[in-house]
C-alpha cells in the first residue's frame, strides 16, 4: 500500500490536479487506515522506540479503560503492572541494542493492567517498522484472554500443552481411576456397616460373632481405601518428574490465564503482584502450574456467591532461599468442618467437587521441597500460601 501512495505521489509532480488526486488518494486510505483500525476488534497499541505512545485503538480505550487522549505521549509501561512497569524501558533498550527478540513478532502471554488497577493476562504480539527518517515504530496488537470469544482457541491451546505432557494427563486418568477404585471398597464399608446395624437391631446373642467379623471386614476395606489413596500421593511424589529452572512470575502467568477464563464476566476484579526480585525455581512446570490452577479454580468458585469479588496472586521473597507464592481471595473463607481435614483427600463441600485439589496440589509442593499451607484473610477470605527453594545458581 505504501508504495503505490508513493509512486502516485511521484507522478503528481508537476500538475496541480493530479497533486489533488493524490490528497485525495491519500486521505482516502487514511480514512480507511482509521476506519479498520476503529473496528478490529485487538487493541492496537503505536509506540515509538522510546516506549512513547503514538495512537491508541477504540479497542484499546475500552479495554484498559484510558482515552487516547488520556495515554497519548505518555509511555506504555503505565500499561503493565509492577514489576513490568519498571522493566520495560530496560528491555525495549536492549532490544534496540542487541535486537534480540523476546516479544517481537513472537508474541505471548503478559499481564495488562487498566486504569482501575485491576490486572489481566493478554495475549501480545508486536510488529515494528522502520520510518523514512529511521525512526522505529512498534505496533501492539492486544488481545484480553479472559475477555474475548476467539481466546477459547488459544486457551485450548495452552491447555492441550498443559495435557500433553503425560504428567497432567496421567494424573488426570489417575483421579478418575482412582474415583472407580474407591467407590468398590466404600460401597463394601457402607454394606458391612449397615449389616452390622441389623445384626445390632436383631438383638441376638448368636449375632455376636457375626458382628466382629463384619466389622473387621469393614475395617479392612477402609484400609484398602486408604492405600489405594496412598499409592497415588507416592506416584505423584516418586514419578520422574521433569524439573527445570523456572520463573515462577511466568509460570503464574500462564496459569492465571488457564484458570481465570470467564472471571471477568463474573465480575472478579484479579490482580496479580508479582515480584521482580524472585531468583528462579527448579520445578516441574505442570505440576506447578497444576497447583496454581487447583488453588486459583478454588477462589473462583468461592468468589461466585460472594459480595465483594477480589482474587489477588501475589510473589515475594521468603525467609531463607525460598520464593513464596499466595492466591487470596475475598470470599466466605473455609467452612470450620472443612477447615480442619483442610489437605485430606475427597474432603470437599461442591456437589460437584472431588476433594482432590488441595490434597494433590499438597503432595506436589512437599515433593518439590516447599510448604503449602492456608491462612484466613482477615476481612473475609482466604490465603493458599506456598513456598519453594530457589534453584541453585549455575556452578
Ligand atoms: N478459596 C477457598 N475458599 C473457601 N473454601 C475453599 C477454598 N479453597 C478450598 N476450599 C474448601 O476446601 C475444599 C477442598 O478443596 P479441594 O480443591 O481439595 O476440592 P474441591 O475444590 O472441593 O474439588 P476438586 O477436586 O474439584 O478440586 C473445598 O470443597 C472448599 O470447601
Ligand atoms: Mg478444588
Amino acid at each position: 500500500m505504501a508504495k503505490a501512495r508513493k509512486g502516485k505521489a511521484a507522478k503528481a509532480v508537476g500538475g496541480t490536479s493530479t497533486l489533488a488526486d493524490a490528497e485525495r488518494a491519500l486521505r482516502l486510505s487514511e480514512a480507511h487506515l482509521r476506519s479498520v483500525l476503529e473496528t478490529v476488534p485487538d487493541a492496537i497499541i503505536v509506540i515509538d522506540d522510546h516506549g512513547i505512545i503514538e495512537s491508541f485503538s477504540p479497542a484499546a480505550e475500552r479495554l484498559f479503560g484510558y482515552k487516547e487522549a488520556a495515554v497519548v505521549g505518555r509511555n506504555v509501561n503505565m500499561l503493565m503492572p509492577s514489576p513490568y512497569r519498571e522493566q520495560h524501558d530496560g528491555y525495549l533498550a536492549r532490544y534496540l541494542t542487541t535486537g534480540e527478540r523476546r516479544i517481537i513478532g513472537i508474541g505471548r502471554v503478559v499481564v495488562g493492567q487498566r486504569a482501575d488497577g485491576s490486572t489481566f493476562p493478554m495475549e501480545l504480539a508486536v510488529g515494528e517498522i522502520t520510518l523514512d527518517d529511521r525512526r522505529r515504530l512498534f505496533t501492539g496488537f492486544v488481545r484480553d484472554i479472559t475477555e474475548r470469544q476467539t481466546t477459547r482457541e488459544r486457551l485450548h491451546e495452552l491447555q492441550s500443552e498443559l495435557l500433553r505432557a503425560s504428567r497432567l494427563s496421567s494424573m488426570g486418568q489417575m483421579a478418575s481411576a482412582l474415583a472407580h477404585e474407591l467407590n468398590q471398597p466404600l460401597t463394601a464399608v457402607i454394606n458391612y456397616v449397615q449389616a452390622c446395624r441389623r445384626l445390632l437391631a436383631s438383638g441376638n446373642g448368636a449375632a455376636l460373632e457375626r458382628l466382629q467379623e463384619t466389622m473387621d471386614k469393614a475395617v479392612s476395606q477402609a484400609n484398602r481405601a486408604g492405600q489405594i489413596i496412598h499409592r497415588m500421593r507416592q506416584f505423584i511424589q516418586k514419578g520422574d518428574t521433569d524439573r527445570q529452572v523456572e520463573s515462577i512470575n511466568k509460570l503464574i502467568e500462564e496459569a492465571s490465564a488457564l484458570a481465570l477464563v470467564g472471571a471477568k464476566e463474573s465480575g472478579i476484579l484479579v490482580r496479580l503482584e508479582l515480584s521482580s526480585e524472585l531468583p528462579p525455581v527448579l520445578v516441574d512446570r505442570i505440576q506447578i502450574q497444576q497447583v496454581l490452577v487447583n488453588l486459583i479454580r478454588n477462589s473462583v468458585e468461592a468468589l461466585s456467591t460472594a459480595p465483594r469479588r477480589e482474587l489477588t496472586i501475589k510473589t515475594y521473597k521468603s525467609n531463607g532461599e525460598m520464593v513464596e507464592v499466595a492466591v487470596a481471595d475475598s470470599g466466605p473463607g473455609l467452612d470450620e468442618a472443612v477447615a480442619k481435614q483442610l489437605f485430606q483427600p475427597f474432603i470437599t463441600t461442591k456437589a460437584r467437587g472431588m476433594g482432590l485439589g488441595l490434597s494433590i496440589s499438597r503432595s506436589i509442593i512437599d515433593a518439590h521441597g516447599g510448604r503449602l499451607w492456608a491462612v484466613p484473610v482477615p476481612q473475609s477470605g482466604v490465603s493458599f500460601q506456598f513456598t519453594l527453594p530457589a534453584a541453585e545458581p549455575a556452578p
